[in-house]
């Protein structure tokens, strides 16, 4: 079978100015997770390439670019899971860490546990050689503007991750050729979060879960909506009894809509190649490399009657 890589950068109200910079950033980190998947990498190898490109990439509420807490600090989650063995490793509020993914694949790898947090997680990066950064290096002018712009939390329900206040996390799943899956997520969070709040990312069948018997699935979205329905597991329940992998991402958005009004989004993959991108927020960026095409969607300008100008969805493919 051929393998596929599915990317998101988040579900958010994007602005128009940031809609190029989101939609070549999940272009990239598809590219390069497939490339990965090429040259003979395991799916986990793939989802953790692609979540440390997005990482990286400024554009991105995760690493250097993530969303600061009500304090101005940076403290970032993330959870990477092998659908192979059901190992899956996490790591909450950490500080000072540019690639949280790498991390989480190291407490699943080289430890015992599931998660570790805060200044465990930290202890743990420092003594196998993951050296920590000044915040400084993960803090962008965009965000400290957005921060000063907004101190304040918003409780993040529907309405306000349909504004441009929310800005959220990126992920990862992925199937290769031997049928493994996997996923991978990583963010800072919502702005202006308690000191150590943790929300759904690092929370294995929140936001994310893998399993070969059924998929790999990562979330986006209102972190406290995602946990209440443990959204990345609902969805791969319906995929157990029968269901798409679209149809059962759509009726899991919708189901925590309609529950606990919270707005999100999903990727997913399944064992047989099977994909879907869905969101009930008003964008999320994304991309898939499946079968040598990268599908993307990219927000289009157009001109309206009333001469405003807004930017809509058009779905592309390109030769990968
Ligand atoms: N979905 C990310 C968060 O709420 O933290």
């Amino acid at each position: 079978m051929s393998a596929v890589l599915v990317v998101h950068g988040g579900a958010w109200s994007i602005p128009d100015e940031m809609a190029p910079a989101s939609v070549s950033g999940v272009k990239a980190a598809a590219r390069h997770g497939s490339s990965v998947l090429k040259s003979g990498g395991s799916a986990l190898d793939a989802v953790e390439a692609a979540v440390r490109a997005l990482e990286d990439n400024p554009t991105f509420n995760a690493g250097y670019g993530a969303t600061l807490n009500i304090d101005g600090e940076v403290e970032l989650d993330a959870i990477i899971m092998d659908g192979r063995t059901l190992a899956s490793g996490a790591v909450s509020c950490v500080k000072n860490i540019a690639n949280p993914v790498s991390l989480a694949r190291a407490v699943m790898e080289k430890t015992s546990h599931i998660m570790l947090t805060g200044k465990g997680a930290n202890q743990f990066a420092e003594s196998i050689g993951i050296n920590a950064i000044p915040t400084d290096k993960l803090v962008t002018e965009y965000e400290k503007k957005e921060w000063e712009k907004h101190k304040k939390y918003f409780a993040g329900v529907m309405e306000e991750f349909n504004t441009k206040w929310a800005h959220d996390t990126v992920g990862a799943v992925a199937v290769d050729c031997a049928g493994n899956v996997a996923c991978a997520t990583s963010t800072g969070g919502i702005r202006n979060k308690m000191v150590g709040r943790v929300g759904d990312s690092p929370v294995i069948g929140c936001g994310g879960y893998a399993n070969n018997s059924s998929g790999a699935v990562s979330c986006t979205g209102h972190g406290e909506s995602i946990l209440k329905v443990t959204l990345a597991r609902l969805i791969l329940s319906h995929v157990e009894q029968g269901k798409s992998v679209a149809d059962a991402s759509r009726l899991s958005l919708q189901y925590m809509g309609d529950r606990v009004q919270g707005a999100g989004g999903t990727i997913v993959v399944s064992p047989s190649g099977q994909w879907a991108a869905t969101f009930t927020t008003e964008r999320m960026a994304w991309a898939a490399a499946a079968d040598g095409v990268l599908w993307f969607e990219y927000f289009h300008t157009l001109s309206c009657l009333l001469s405003n100008t807004y930017l809509s969805p058009v779905l592309i493919k390109h030769i990968l």
